[in-house]
């Protein structure tokens, strides 16, 4: 079972103690208990999940994409910044491919895969054995021990510094990737999508100071020219289209010749800043 990866390190989202595993449940200390969902996963929402949690369709679109190798420029920049990690939590993890990579090899790393989708946990239970799958919601206290990883990683994902801080041991790496106002360029041209906000990344960066030190950015662009089933993915796996039926947003892809795109994003790695 694949959410053995996260004994010792998850804590009770009700009373935060630490929360041991039988076959069927997780239980905390003072006696709470949260179902393990046949697909593996554990879910610590303790309610519906929101609106703005990623739907299997735009999983689906979003596994085929990274499939692809679209984004292995900067699967690779996330490798490297989070190498020996050895317990690493990823945070909006989607289909934690991110993570998978990021625990190399050793059979004895492990992480956490943290989302608010449920869809995103039954894909994230089935990536590797060494990764446990946790729906919660990154706006609320993480249901994880004080200092207790050594990675925190945020690929295009919602960032709630504090906490991240808080669970992070004295020497933890947070991993961050944002996307640059080039990314995914002619796509969103073309398909009238919504822009990049300019700045995110200075932002990330001013909002990460009162937590975190900043040990390195590195940047990454590349161009490809993309098929329209690959348009039609990256238009349906985001949340950037006024478009809602991903079947219209396919037929009017495919209508068109393969759109040259541009997908530059930035990889900050930072260092917790002492103990506040
Ligand atoms: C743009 S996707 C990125 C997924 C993955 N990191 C990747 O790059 O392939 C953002 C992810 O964050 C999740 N998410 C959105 N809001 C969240 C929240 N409040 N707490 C946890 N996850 C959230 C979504 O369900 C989605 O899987
Ligand atoms: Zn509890």
């Amino acid at each position: 079972m694949a959410l053995r990866a996260a004994v010792g390190l998850l804590a009770c989202p009700l009373c935060g103690h630490e929360i041991g595993l039988t076959p069927a449940a997780a239980v905390c200390d003072s006696g709470h208990s949260f179902d393990i969902a046949r697909q593996g996963y554990l879910n610590l929402l303790g309610g519906p999940q929101p609106a703005n949690a990623d739907t299997p369709v735009m999983l689906a679109a979003r596994a085929r994409v990274l499939e692809s190798g679209c984004f292995d420029p900067l699967l690779d920049l996330v490798t490297a910044a989070t190498r020996d990690g050895r317990a690493i939590l990823e945070v909006g993890s989607g289909t934690a491919h991110y993570l998978r990579r990021a625990l190399g090899d050793d059979p004895g790393h492990r992480g956490i895969a943290l989302d608010v989708s449920t869809a995103a946990a039954k894909r994230a239970a089935q990536a590797d054995v060494r990764i446990a799958a946790v729906v919660a919601d990154v706006w609320k206290p993480l249901p994880l021990r004080n200092r207790s990883v050594d990675v925190v990683l945020a690929v295009f994902a919602p960032r709630n510094l504090a906490e991240f801080a808080r669970v992070l041991t004295i020497e933890g790496r947070l991993v961050v990737a944002v996307p640059n106002p080039g990314h995914l360029a002619g796509l969103r041209a073309r398909e009238g999508l919504l822009d990049i906000e300019p700045e995110k990344e200075g932002r990330l960066l001013a909002a990460a100071s009162e937590f975190f030190t900043k040990v390195a950015t590195s940047r990454t662009r590349h161009r490809r020219d993309l098929t329209a089933t690959d348009a039609a993915d990256l238009v349906t796996m985001g949340r950037t289209s006024g478009r809602a039926d991903p079947a219209s947003r396919r037929a009017d892809a495919a209508g068109q010749h393969p759109a040259p795109r541009d997908p530059p994003a930035s990889g900050s790695g930072l260092r917790r800043a002492g103990d506040g």
